[in-house]
């Protein structure tokens, strides 16, 4: 058997110069890196080779292949229900590829409990300019997503949920994605798929939907890139074995009224006390739907679960499984600034790419691997577009700890929002639904 030896330098070389990486040297690659073997100078000058050529259909294809093996993968078909003794669990997650003001998990989670599913939902931290879930949940006092494997299996079977921060799943991802963070390598097509699927691939669930981000928010802008992007990562997860399906969804305007960590949590307790802005009960409910037909939960109503409390109650012990206090006070930055109206009229779009980097600022991100965010920091927007302002009234409110970060916040709101006469053309929020 030929035996292939492999340096980065090569490796580097011919992905800057446009060249295809051969299977041998992509599963090299990711496992020297998850081993240590490849420096971190290294691994970034190939992510921005990747970032700037792009990779096959092949290459995505075998590089997401090689995260899921960097790992072991978990399998649940063995676990059964403790409500209905001898019934499977009806195994499903969500995913989405990154927004601002996306906290649809966290609501999402305890619904789908409610109606019958099991979510072994692996989650992840900031990245760039948008939250991540695991950040958000940890500002509930006490709240860990470092939970055992043995404690994923008893949550799932008793509960119907765990998250939890994927540790040893696909442990190339943990690498790459933080490394992705502080090197500006995170706007990249196969670089997302790839992470978003190995992870997905190895928490061991076997139906997945994904919220594919379209608009200035997301990390792809355009329709056709988050499109291409949606069918790159529903055929990855039907090649593995996962019935994956995507909805594309608007990210133009930030979600909801808050931006942030615990600020975050704060509004999803309203989505699920059965109140919270429309537009994230309206994306919440249609990736219920589309996760409870997945999994075959027929004659549910995602609905009703926040309604009737249920999915209240699925949340609240959730959190305590955890470690969490669901009654503890949710903390604040101590220090604040707010922007007000210079007008009456009619609130214009609110561009959720400044709001995310305003928000980063602030101190909910990260600028350095492995730094601690701030969970008070936060922004609540007061007006959304479309709704009447009065002059003078806040239409922002900016919340962190240091205050030294709020002038560089309020200055990336610059130009990002603007009070009219005429409302902003509407927007649908669900734009299509790819299946495999
Ligand atoms: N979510 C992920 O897990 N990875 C990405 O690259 C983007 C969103």
């Amino acid at each position: 058997m030929t035996q292939f030896t492999f340096d980065m330098p090569s490796i580097i070389r011919t992905k800057r110069d446009g060249g295809v990486l051969s299977d041998d040297a992509i599963d090299w690659v990711i496992d020297a890196y998850t081993h240590g073997r490849v420096a971190e100078a290294q691994m970034s000058a190939l992510l921005m080779a990747i970032f700037l050529r792009g990779m096959t259909n092949g290459e995505i294809a075998r590089w997401t292949a090689a995260m899921v093996d960097s790992g072991e993968r978990l399998d649940f078909s063995d676990l059964r229900r403790s409500d209905a003794p001898g019934k499977p669990l009806a195994l499903v997650d969500k995913h989405s590829t990154g927004g601002v003001g996306d906290k649809i998990t966290i609501p999402l989670v305890p619904v789908v409990m409610a109606c019958g599913g099991a979510v072994p939902q692996a989650a992840g931290r900031g990245l760039g300019h948008t939250g991540g879930t695991l950040d958000k949940l940890e500002s509930i006092p006490g709240f860990t997503a470092e939970i055992s494997k043995a404690q994923i299996r008893q949550q799932l079977c008793e509960l119907g949920a765990a998250i939890f921060a994927a540790g040893e799943l696909a442990p190339a991802d943990r690498k790459i994605y933080a490394l992705r963070d502080v090197t500006a390598t995170t706007e990249s097509l196969p670089l997302i798929a790839s992470s978003v699927m190995s992870k997905k691939i190895a928490e061991g669930t076997r139906a997945l939907v994904l919220d594919t981000k379209v608009g200035s928010g997301a990390f792809l802008k355009t329709e056709a890139e988050s499109r291409e992007l949606a069918r790159t990562m529903v055929e990855l997860g039907t090649a593995h074995g996962v019935r994956t399906r995507a909805l594309l969804t608007d990210m133009n305007t930030p979600l909801g009224r808050t931006v942030g960590n615990a600020v975050e949590v704060a509004e999803s307790l309203e989505v699920l006390a059965g109140g919270g802005p429309d537009d994230v009960v309206e994306l919440t409910l249609a990736l219920a739907r589309e996760m409870c037909d997945a999994a075959g939960l027929d004659g549910v109503d995602p609905a009703e679960t926040l309604r009737d409390g249920t999915a209240m109650d699925r949340f609240r012990a959730l959190v305590a499984a955890q470690g969490g206090d669901p009654d503890a006070a949710l903390p604040l930055g101590a220090h604040s600034e707010t922007v007000n109206a210079p007008r009456g009229g009619t609130m214009g779009d609110i561009d959720a790419m400044a709001v995310g980097l305003a928000v980063w600022r602030l101190g909910a991100g990260r600028s350095a691997p492995g730094e601690q965010v701030q969970f008070g920091a936060g922004m609540r927007i007061h007006r959304r577009p479309g709704e009447p302002v009065a002059a003078g009234e806040p239409l922002f409110t900016l919340y962190t700890d240091t205050p030294e970060r709020l002038a560089g916040a309020v200055s990336e709101l610059d130009g990002a929002w603007s009070v009219g006469d005429e409302p902003p053309a509407r927007r649908p929020l669900i734009i299509d639904r790819i299946t495999g």
